[in-house]
């Protein structure tokens, strides 16, 4: 029996893309930037499944131009780049990757809140130039961690992730969600507040909600005026949760002290973009869930989604799941 035709849109770890060719008739775009708009567009007209990376816009357009299209299964947690509601509307299921990218997600916030608050970019560069004369006793202060208030926006797996390492900084920590969990309040000691509250308090801002239209430019103009001049504010969530030209003007007038980012709006971030001229802005080309385990762990669970979908089975982490109530009548 001939093999499901699938279109990988990049090269993922090999354990999971051995599963895709174990199963699948596999074609894998071999270059290293994304396939143009043009080629998946060619490429789903006769494709069953779709492997997608979050840099592949898949829209409407997309969704409907594959007529024989079962799955997508989408290498990432984050699915803001594929219409969920197309991909329903056509019975589409969209798998995607949560869980295993957590604790390396947490890790590179930690990473990040640390190197903005001691200033190691900084401290890296000012060695590399040969600047270093002697030890100064005003040389790159920087924020103390231990003892810090830390605002945590967003309380998902990884928002509680970065709750618990909290804990061995002996951080006060407030968390700002549209879900407060009481037991999360005796199991970890967070305190539920308002945005508000949250921003006015915390020594550092971090963000882990996903990018919807209520979250789209959650953090702006306002929301960092309220921040202290002091704060720290991390991003590992998703580059236009924050309004990048706010972000620019608030750290260039010193209305927030540092900011360490993971993702950008738009992402690659242009070479031009200011942000890059500033001394107390961190960025890192979106590498949360860049260790070699969380990344053999999405392409197998990317692979697995996919088979399950050909399969015509459900899929084990499915990010549309009203898909399977839909009404076929
Ligand atoms: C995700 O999975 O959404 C991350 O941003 C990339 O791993």
């Amino acid at each position: 029996m001939a093999k499901p035709h699938v279109f990988v849109t990049r090269a993922i770890p090999e354990k999971g893309l051995a599963m895709v060719r174990e199963f699948c008739d596999a074609e894998v775009w071999p270059e290293e930037l994304p396939p143009p708009r043009a080629v998946i567009l060619e490429k789903v007209r006769k494709a069953e499944g779709l492997l997608t990376l979050l840099t592949d816009p898949i829209d409407a357009e997309v969704i409907n131009a594959g007529p024989r299209l079962k799955v997508i299964s989408q290498y990432a947690v984050g699915v803001n780049n594929i219409d969920l509601e197309a991909a329903t509307a056509r019975g589409i299921p969209v798998g995607h990757t949560p869980g295993v990218l957590t604790e390396a997600t947490a890790d590179l916030t930690w990473a990040l809140l640390m190197a903005a608050a001691r200033r190691l970019a900084e401290g890296i560069a000012y060695v590399k130039a040969g600047r270093w004369k002697t030890w100064g006793p005003m040389l790159l202060l920087g924020a103390e961690v231990w003892g810090a208030t830390l605002g945590i926006i967003g309380f998902g797996r990884i928002g509680r992730a970065v709750a618990r390492r909290a804990a061995g900084f002996h951080m006060r920590v407030l968390v700002h969600t549209r879900h407060p969990d009481p037991a999360a309040t005796a199991e970890m000691g967070v305190e539920f507040v308002s945005l508000e509250a949250l921003l006015r308090q915390a020594d550092f801002v971090t963000l882990h909600t996903p990018l919807t239209e209520a979250t789209y430019h959650l953090i702006g103009e306002a929301e960092l005026k309220a921040m202290k001049p002091t704060a720290i504010l991390i991003n590992t969530s998703r580059g236009p949760v924050v309004d990048s030209q706010a972000l620019y003007r608030a750290l260039k007038a010193g209305e927030i002290a540092y900011a360490a980012l993971d993702v950008t709006d738009p992402e690659p971030i242009p070479a031009d973009d200011p942000l890059l001229t500033l001394d107390n802005c961190l960025i890192v080309p979106h590498i949360g869930s860049a260790t070699r385990t969380a990344r053999e762990r999405m392409a197998t669970m990317a692979a697995e989604n996919l088979i399950a979908g050909l399969q015509g089975k459900p899929l084990p982490h499915c990010a549309n799941p009203e898909v399977y109530q839909r009404d076929c009548s």
